[in-house]
């Protein structure tokens, strides 16, 4: 029996060393690690040796990253070879077949070797997130491995809007040593747009006098902030002089980040008009707006020389600014009304034989192109310069999707993807868009950036290597502080850094969350703050007839949920979540999720509520099929639908847009029963762009309310076997549109409520 016990442990030794194999703790995940036996310690009096020169501000950077508090920072010496003993080696070494790629040994010594100091630099990224892991308050004893890494994609960006809110000079340091953390190699520097212009331009004193400044409306919602009145002053705004932009472009260069400056034309320039109103078509007095109202028409005008010249002399000190291969230019969203009827714009059109105003957009961006391209540099924009024909050395930003960037690849034209689907970290990152700080509307959580790839399907291996990489896109309208950005890049900018860097194949979510909370610390020892999703496990109200089950969920293999039972807040006293839980009577459940640094998710509340199931409804002669009625008009709410002209009504089969009906401004209300199995709680999902609402039985199961882009809300509702009144109200405010209805049972897998599902009178 003994025997056996053993043999049987042996076995389940092994099964679990197969399945959880070593893995160093790191991200974005290294390409390769070979394991020695045994560990290699460091001390505090360790030397850190540098081989070659260029390797001196690397050097004196891990000096610092591994400063032992109270004891200063480590020595750093140059020997052009290293002595044996125990130290951290910095060097160069040509065999290294990638540009960025490193090797980092550690046995008795840890030696870092990249092709160039770039990718030594990346190696110490690595041995500070080894180090992080591995530290003790005695002593650092890190695992003896051999890794030999590189990144997958040469564009591995962030973005930061700096124009909606202003971020100090510290700040953007911070930020840039963010995404050298993460061997991130591009931060795309929004430096204008209309709620502001950020960068002092010497000739054009007023953009930063004016342009930089508008009324501090800080207090109303963004969308909703009223034009500067006549004796308002603005006082909301910041700009970085030349002086500080060299002096973040040196901080960059030092962590082998290139900064891509942003000077968005023909639109999102308010600013620019308000200090020069000559550079519109419309030439008239504006001020800076404090927020955002759409569209905006004043842009900069396509019919004057000046507003090239204006242009060029910006761009020219732009780039003595900025030494990086690429200038952005913007591009997107403009709206060109006035356009059509500026006799300037018109006559330039007539000149240059442009046909309409999309071709007038390639005009003006072509020109710019052609500047930039003259002085060695690359013209990169969003993908609305695709319209009207791409200016010839253009790259393209794919953000409206993904087809913008496929177009471009098999033009033959350098991409890099950025589509909002997956890449805008302005969006929530949880469906608690009651407890989460305000955000913009979507929804990308960090397993979703996690997911993306990069390079789409449909292009071939020779258009596929124009695909430079991706990046994160942080647009500021909602991020008024510093910690609020942080709390919004991290960690979908983690997330991000393993899709730029580490070859496809390698990718693991479930590997991914286990290296997670090692960034977690760090990002606690720097002082960044992050978002920590909340207990899966409860939704807003959940039903139930007799019984039911508390079984929260922990979205990590790390941390531990605390919950309570009565109501009150959890704290880190709280009891701590291990097994589901039978309850027969309404409790109102509070969770959060503690990670093992003591930080904490917000807190997600579900309350369990008894209810008798509704009876089922008598129907007279049920047939298949659902009623609609259509309307036509804009409408921002479901309330609002009744007070719109009724078109059209008919019978249909399921809850969705029936065919034929296109309009961007319509509203639909579908009527019928819904035949249910078995008498059971049943849970309904509802998608829809713009907003829903679902009734069952006259009250309201689901509200989905309110402008928004294709997102599910769930629902519960008890019901008795048979037929129950079902009604969804459902409008479309413009753009995409969808409305479709899912039901799920404890009997019943989730699935497309279907016509067989549904009934009206015969
Ligand atoms: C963009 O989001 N307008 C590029
Ligand atoms: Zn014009």
């Amino acid at each position: 029996m003994k025997y056996i016990f053993i043999a049987l442990l042996l076995i389940f030794t092994g099964i679990i060393q197969a399945q959880t194999p070593k893995e160093l703790p790191i991200i974005p995940k290294p390409v390769s690690v070979k394991y020695n036996t045994g560990v290699c310690t460091l001390t505090p009096g360790i030397t850190i040796w540098y081989t070659d020169p260029s390797l001196k501000t690397t050097a004196d950077f891990v000096s610092k990253m591994l400063a032992v508090p109270g004891k200063g920072k480590l020595r750093t010496a140059f020997a052009e070879k290293a002595p044996s003993g125990k130290g951290i080696i910095l060097a160069l070494d040509g065999s290294i077949p990638q540009e960025e790629g490193y090797r980092l040994v550690s046995a008795n010594n840890i030696v870092i070797s990249g092709k160039t100091a770039k990718g030594v630099f990346y190696g110490v990224q690595t041995l500070y997130q080894l180090i992080s892991a591995n530290k003790t308050t005695a002593a650092v004893a890190i695992p003896r491995v051999v890794i030999d890494d590189y990144p997958r994609f040469p564009w591995r960006g962030m973005h930061l809007d700096v124009s909606r809110h202003f971020f100090d000079k510290e700040f953007i340091k911070k930020y840039i040593d963010l995404l050298a953390l993460h061997k991130m190699n591009t931060f795309h520097w929004h430096l204008v747009d209309d709620q502001g212009w950020r960068i002092e331009i010497k000739k054009y004193p007023r953009l930063t006098e004016v342009g930089a400044w508008r009324v501090d409306h800080e207090d109303l919602p963004w969308n909703n902030r009223p034009a500067q009145k006549p004796g308002e002053k603005a006082t909301y705004g910041g700009f970085y002089t030349q002086d500080d932009i060299k002096e973040i472009v040196a901080y960059a260069a030092d962590r082998f980040i290139t900064i891509v400056p942003e000077i968005e034309m023909p639109a999102h320039a308010t600013c620019a008009v308000a200090a020069y109103p000559y550079l519109s078509c419309k030439q008239q007095p504006l001020t800076v707006p404090s927020g955002g109202f759409w569209p905006i028409t004043d842009i900069y005008c396509a019919g004057n020389d000046s507003v090239f010249l204006f242009l060029q002399d910006v761009l020219t000190e732009v780039m003595a600014l900025f030494p990086g291969k690429y200038i952005h230019v913007g591009g997107d969203e403009a709206t060109k009304t006035n356009w059509e009827t500026c006799p300037k714009c018109q006559a330039r059109m007539k000149a240059e034989n442009l046909k309409d105003v999309g071709e007038l957009q390639n005009y003006f961006i072509s020109r710019i192109d052609k500047f930039l391209t003259s002085k060695g540099r690359t013209l990169i924009g969003w993908d609305e310069i695709l319209e009207g024909g791409l200016a010839e050395n253009a790259t393209v930003m794919s953000w409206r999707g993904i087809s913008g960037g496929i177009h471009a690849a098999r033009m033959r034209h350098d991409v890099v993807m950025t589509p909002a689907s997956h890449c805008y970290f302005d969006y929530y990152q949880s469906k608690d868009k009651e407890i989460e700080p305000p955000a913009f509307g979507g929804l990308i959580d960090f397993k979703t950036v996690y997911s993306y790839e990069p390079v789409p399907a449909e292009l071939t291996p020779e258009e596929a290597h124009h695909i430079l990489g991706a990046q994160g896109n942080m647009w500021s309208e909602f991020l008024t502080t510093k910690s609020h950005t942080e709390y919004m890049a991290l960690p979908r900018l983690t997330a991000l850094s393993e899709v730029v860097w580490t070859p496809a194949n390698l990718k693991n979510e479930a590997s991914f969350l286990s290296r997670l909370n090692n960034l977690y610390n760090i990002y606690s020892s720097l002082g960044y703050n992050y978002h920590i999703p909340a207990p899966g496990g409860l939704i807003d109200t959940m039903i139930f007839i007799n019984t039911a089950s508390i079984d929260l969920k922990n979205p990590f293999p790390f941390g531990k949920i605390l919950y309570t039972l009565d109501g009150s807040a959890p704290n880190l006293k709280s009891k701590v979540y291990t097994t589901p839980q039978k309850i027969a009577s309404q409790t109102t459940v509070k969770a959060m999720l503690a990670l093992d640094n003591g930080k904490t998710s917000w807190v997600k509340q579900g309350v369990f509520v008894l209810k008798t199931p509704d009876a089922p409804a008598e129907v007279s002669a049920p047939v298949n099929g659902l009623h609609f009625n259509y309307y036509e008009g804009a409408v921002n709410s479901v309330n609002q639908i009744a007070s719109l002209p009724l078109v059209k009504s008919g019978n249909t089969t399921k809850i969705a847009i029936p065919e034929g009906f296109t309009s961007d401004v319509m509203a639909f209300t579908f009527d019928g029963w819904i035949k249910v199995p078995e008498t059971g709680v049943y849970t309904f999902k509802l998608i829809s762009d713009d907003g829903s609402q679902l009734l069952i039985n006259s009250k309201i199961v689901i509200n989905h309310d309110g402008p928004h882009g294709p997102e599910p809300r769930e629902g519960q509702v008890a019901l008795q076997k048979g037929l129950h009144k079902l009604q969804v109200k459902y409008f479309e405010a413009g753009g995409g549109e969808t409305v479709q209805l899912y039901i799920r049972g404890e009997n019943m897998p989730e699935k497309e409520v279907s016509p067989e599902m549904l009934f009206i009178e015969k």
